[in-house]
């Protein structure tokens, strides 16, 4: 009996120490997380194109272990004196900018944010049939909490614009990508993952992508297109 009460009291003690250790790791990973924000107009292609077809790979891969992706929509868009906004691609962008904003607060779960994000980005017209399912989060985000086409949604925007507006140095083109804060002019795709892999200083072990095999396998691997405010320049 003796015996069996002190495994009792170890397997318990291992637990906790366990526990700890796990706890300690998780707030430490996330506080750690390399700070990657996207400035983007809904409609610009260079923005779909980034959003759908390469921004994936920091939600899909290990790269998600160290990334916070935090999506920022108002872009080349104009604040005027009186507060209104104007969208460089129309009104329809104003729309789902805002659409997006309103998902942006109401799913906070970056994975399942991301997937309706890149679904409207990647569908634009026909997007609420392809991409609200019925699920809980499309309503919730939609439907409850009243939050497009509301002071809300308005309201998230201005604050985009604000959060664009005041950023130094200013945006020359999107979609603008900072890590950590600064910018990232490379305009190559493979130079981002190596951006945010040196970026991070936590204490997780790096994903498999930041091996310096890894990074040269990728070198020229494909370049990042850009939209000025007026034009599309393609590099
Ligand atoms: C990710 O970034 C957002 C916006 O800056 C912030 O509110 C959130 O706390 C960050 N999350 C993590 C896990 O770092
Ligand atoms: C706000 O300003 C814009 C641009 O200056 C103008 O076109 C618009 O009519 C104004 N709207 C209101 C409600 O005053
Ligand atoms: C993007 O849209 C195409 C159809 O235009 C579809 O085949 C594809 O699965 C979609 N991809 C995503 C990530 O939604
Ligand atoms: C909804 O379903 C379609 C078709 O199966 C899929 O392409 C789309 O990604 C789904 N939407 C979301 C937000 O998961
Ligand atoms: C952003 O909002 C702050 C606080 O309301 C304000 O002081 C600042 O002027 C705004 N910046 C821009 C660029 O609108």
């Amino acid at each position: 009996m003796a015996s069996s009460s002190s495994l009792t009291k170890l397997v318990f003690f291992a637990c906790c120490l366990l526990l700890f250790t796990f706890s300690d790791n998780l707030v430490a990973g996330q506080s750690d997380k390399v700070q990657l924000n996207v400035y983007y107009d809904s409609l610009c292609s260079d923005c779909q194109d980034f959003i759908v077809n390469y921004l994936v790979e920091f939600f899909d891969s290990d790269l998600f272990t160290i990334t916070n992706v935090t999506f920022v929509p108002f872009g080349n868009d104009e604040l005027s004196d009186n507060q209104t906004v104007t969208c460089q691609h129309g009104e329809y962008e104003c729309q789902l900018n805002e659409y997006e904003a309103c998902i942006i607060r109401t799913v906070p779960d970056p994975k399942l944010q991301y997937s309706f994000i890149r679904c409207i980005e990647n569908y634009t017209t026909n997007w609420p049939s392809s991409c609200f399912n019925g699920s809980a989060a499309d309503k919730q985000a939609v439907i409850s909490d009243n939050c497009y086409y509301s002071d809300l949604g308005r309201k998230l925007i201005l604050g985009y614009a604000n959060q664009t507006l005041s950023l130094n140095p200013k945006p020359d083109f999107v979609p603008w990508i900072t890590v950590n804060g600064d910018p990232f002019y490379s305009h190559r795709i493979d130079d981002l993952v190596a951006t945010v892999c040196t970026a991070y200083k936590g204490t997780a072990s790096l994903p498999t992508q930041c091996s310096s095999t890894a990074l040269a396998e990728r070198k020229g691997w494909s370049k990042l297109q850009v939209s000025y405010a007026n034009e599309a320049i393609n590099y």
